[in-house]
């Protein structure tokens, strides 16, 4: 059982709280991780009762956990660990008061509980909150105060520099915790697993036998209500800087020598700083931007983004990128990498492709070849998660023919229990204070850098062609240029992959049956 610990939530009236926080603290409390004493400080600026902030969080438990609607009697118990403080943000005496309320909570426990300072409230209070709990002194137990801060992690390269600066000035980085929800989704902490818990794959996880990678994240969703934030971040800042290049980083990372915060991390980092820099000049080559126009998904009309709530109506903003990364190591030279995210498209897919280099010499007579695929492994991640590995079978009958079958696993079938949400995950992760899953400074530094000259060259030149792809489709054109240029193309996601497999597999059934 975990240590007794203190939530504050910096802005728990807000969408996050409602959503994702509240709803993983529950499930955490049902399945009996969190500690026997714990205690949730929302603060919020507008005036409301403990009773009236426990209604409207029950109600995003009851919306959003993966266990549906609560019941009375666990929600009850639940809620008397439920607390609002009305405050606002840079209001100094409000931090002494809080810091008086958790050493009362300390002496009513009689232990000194863990403190965990979530900032769930916007970015542009980052700094002034920091501030204000350095001078209420509540960031000086370095082993028990820990702060958690939510991405967006600054604008750029020199933003998010100076946000380090400023966090590191009052907080040791041992304990900042930066999440990257992505971390916390089973299948991207499996990757590690099955990378380094197997013989298996790591003698052939490298450039000799690698063509190349694909990761993708499609989104069947606009930007909803989040058009204030979207419109001054874009595909690149949301998702590629951070979530796209994290899951880069577990599948292109050197094995750890154990399973420690530093040590995972290290190899991370390593991943970043060998990814070849793109120049000014090549951006075009190496990436592309797109912006849904409107469209159709599922029989539904979509709007295009200029036309969605709090979205300029000659928005520049890219709601797709794709980018081609080099990672220039021994393990890697000459494999690209190429990311893809984007908004309103045909399906909602996370995956990661790993397509294997075609046999050295082909045995069999062409006629046998015509459905021949080079092998690929897929690591899907949303929305099932498992991992499947495409390889070639001899199809039945008198003639030798070749097929591509599929080997796969299901997390749902194999281990038949829902996993538990990222936020579950992360939020335990916290109060036991381990940091492997989290990002540390250097790391959100090099992401930036990465992505660098990219935001730079797009910043500078407005793109002409907005909106140049249709809502309900898989994005712009220029996003399959990027890859035929180099004679490839964008694998087709997983379930409609095996789909189509299957139905080659019946077309090659029919002449020689
Ligand atoms: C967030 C982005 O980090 O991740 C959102 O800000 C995006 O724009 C979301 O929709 C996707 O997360 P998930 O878990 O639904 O894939």
């Amino acid at each position: 059982m975990a240590e007794p610990a203190v939530f504050v939530i910096f802005g728990a009236g807000g969408d996050l709280a409602w959503r994702k926080l509240i709803p993983a603290l529950y499930n955490l409390f049902l399945d009996k991780w969190l500690p026997e004493k714990f205690w949730i400080l929302g603060q919020g600026h507008s005036r409301r009762s403990d009773a009236d902030f426990r209604q409207h969080l029950r109600q995003g438990v009851d919306k959003f956990s993966r266990r549906g609607k609560s019941e009375d009697a666990a929600w009850d118990l639940f809620a008397s660990h439920l607390a609002f403080i009305a405050s606002e943000l840079d209001d100094s005496q409000s931090y002494a008061r809080l810091a008086k309320e958790l050493a009362a909570k300390d002496k009513e426990w009689n232990v000194r509980a863990n403190r965990i300072f979530y900032l769930a409230s916007p970015p542009a209070t980052t700094e002034v909150v920091v501030r204000e709990l350095a001078k209420a002194r509540l960031n000086l137990d370095r082993k028990r105060s820990r702060i958690v801060l939510e991405k967006p992690f600054g604008q750029d390269l020199a933003s998010a520099r100076e946000l380090n600066r400023t966090l590191t000035n009052a907080f040791d980085e041992s304990q900042i915790f930066r999440i990257d929800h992505y971390l916390g989704k089973e299948t991207v902490q499996n990757i590690l697993a099955f990378r380094f818990a197997n013989t298996l794959f790591e003698p052939v996880w490298n450039r000799r036998y690698i063509d190349h990678v694909q990761i993708t994240v499609a989104e069947r969703v606009g930007v909803e209500n989040r058009g204030r934030y979207y419109d001054a971040a874009g595909a690149l800042r949301d998702m590629i800087q951070n979530h796209l290049l994290q899951i880069l980083c577990l599948i292109a990372m050197e094995p750890p020598v154990s399973f420690n915060a530093d040590e995972v991390r290290n190899k991370k980092v390593d991943v970043l700083r060998a990814i070849r820099p793109i120049l000014p000049e090549q951006v075009q080559h190496y990436a592309v931007r797109g912006q849904y126009g409107a469209g159709w998904i599922e029989g539904q009309h979509i709007p295009g983004y200029r036309a969605e709530p709090n979205v300029a109506p000659d928005s520049p903003t890219e709601t797709y990128a794709a980018v081609k990364l080099l990672v220039d190591n021994w393990r890697w030279q000459g494999v690209p990498f190429y990311l893809r995210t984007g908004k309103s498209l045909q399906a909602r897919i996370s995956e990661v492709s790993i397509q294997f280099r075609p046999v050295p010499h082909h045995t069999f007579p062409a006629s046998a070849m015509l459905d021949w695929r080079p092998n690929r492994l897929i690591i899907a991640i949303q929305p099932e998660e498992g991992i499947l590995l495409r390889f070639e079978a001899k199809y039945p009958g008198p003639a030798m023919r070749l097929s591509p079958v599929i080997m796969q696993f299901y997390y749902r079938e194999a281990f038949r229990i829902v996993p538990p949400e990222a936020y579950e995950t992360l939020l335990l992760d916290v109060v036991r204070g381990d940091a492997t899953l989290f990002m540390r400074a250097d790391q959100a530094e090099a992401a930036w850098a990465v992505v660098a000259p990219v935001l730079e060259a797009w910043g500078g030149i407005r793109p002409t062609d907005f909106p140049n792809y249709q809502a309900g489709t898989w994005g712009p054109e220029a996003a399959d240029n990027l890859l035929a240029q180099d004679g490839r193309s964008w694998a087709m996601p997983t379930f409609l992959q095996c789909q189509e497999d299957i139905a080659v597999c019946r077309v090659t059934m029919a002449p020689s049956s």
